[in-house]
């Protein structure tokens, strides 16, 4: 069993259409008995909360399903999962910092861009004070990065 979780800063948009994609995909090549997959958020502003309601209007237009309360990211998350994806650079530093002194933990930290075929930016953009079509270039950011990661992980670990 593999523990994946994708982590932003809200975990109301960017990481929930992660969790969302990477799960697409990894239902549709029959992996899904083979992982955990959840999502969480660096700060506690939306604790609870479903997904931002232009994040859902683009999941339903792509066919993905986002089935989330935003939680926020614990130290014990570093432990319990395999992989934990950064969506941007801040998100990155922030897990980092929550995973300074265990050193063994850092490498589990990736970003998010790190697995982009189209790799023109490190970060996955705040969509989040912008318009609507921010928020369907994150759904096409993630679903070819999570493709993408997806691909990583069964050479990896030969699933
Ligand atoms: P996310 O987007 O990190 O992709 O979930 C954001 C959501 C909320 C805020 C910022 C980014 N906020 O400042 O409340």
């Amino acid at each position: 069993m593999l523990r994946i979780l994708f982590v932003c800063l809200g975990n109301i948009c960017r990481s929930p259409m992660a969790e969302g994609t990477f799960k697409k995909h990894v239902s549709e090549r029959e992996l899904a008995s083979a992982f955990e997959i959840d999502s969480a958020g660096t700060s506690a502003f939306h604790i609870g909360s479903n997904p931002d309601e232009r994040m859902c209007a683009t999941a339903l237009k792509n066919a993905v399903s986002l089935a989330h309360k935003a939680r926020q990211l614990k130290d014990t998350d570093l432990e319990t999962f395999d992989y934990i994806i950064a969506m941007d650079r801040s998100n990155f530093q922030n897990i980092k910092s929550l995973a300074s002194g265990k050193e063994g933990l850092l490498e589990k930290v990736l970003l998010m861009r790190s697995f982009d075929t189209n790799h023109t930016c490190d970060d996955v953009p705040d969509p989040y004070l912008g318009g609507l079509e921010g928020f369907q270039e994150v759904f096409t950011i993630v679903d070819r990065c999570t493709a993408q990661f997806l691909d990583f992980l069964v050479k990896k670990h030969h699933l």
